[in-house]
């Protein structure tokens, strides 16, 4: 329905970067206690956000009931909103690794509390919060499994007919 769901805050102010961090700070402990012996040591040395170091933060929001597209498209599956922005964020990914800009999703905060410090409207959901700006080391391959907290496995695995 051409319904363009994305809401994009550019998160410029110390004090919403301050509260967004106390956030994750809050939720990857949480998350670290979820976690015992070995796994817990290690999930606590990997670095899940680079919320300081960022020169850029874009909180991404989807309109849950946004007025363009007057609903088309969307009866059956609402959910195709949020497809929707995830898709913006995939093909702005793309983009900024195309110019050398990376990227890092960051899904380690409460979404309620992200809204409330960006003061944004009732029907906007959080989908990402992006750290953007150019990495400082490129990497092949994924960072889990470099430092093993996970093995690698084929696409097979993930690939089925019938
Ligand atoms: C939906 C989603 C959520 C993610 N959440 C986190 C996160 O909370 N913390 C983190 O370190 N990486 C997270 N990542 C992974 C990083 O965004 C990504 O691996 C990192 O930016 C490195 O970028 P690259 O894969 O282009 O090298 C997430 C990725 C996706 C797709």
């Amino acid at each position: 329905g051409n319904s363009q769901p994305w809401r994009i805050v550019v998160v410029d102010s110390k004090a919403c970067r301050d509260r967004i961090i106390a956030s994750f700070e809050a939720e990857n402990e949480a998350a670290a206690r979820q976690y015992q012996s070995e796994k817990a040591s290690l999930y606590r040395q990997l670095k899940l956000a680079g919320l300081k170091e960022a020169p850029v933060h874009l909180a991404i929001f989807s309109d849950e009931d946004p007025e363009q597209g007057a609903g088309l498209g969307r009866m059956t599956m609402p959910e195709t909103l949020a497809y929707s922005t995830v898709s913006m964020i995939h093909t702005f990914w793309l983009a900024a690794r195309a110019e050398g800009v990376g990227v890092g999703w960051v899904s380690i905060l409460d979404p309620q509390q992200v809204a409330r410090t960006l003061q944004v409207d009732e029907s906007w959901r959080l989908v990402a919060y992006l750290c953007v700006g150019y990495p400082e080391e490129e990497h092949v391959d994924p960072e889990l499994e470099r430092v093993r907290w996970q093995a690698r496995t084929p696409l097979s695995s993930r690939l089925f007919h019938r």
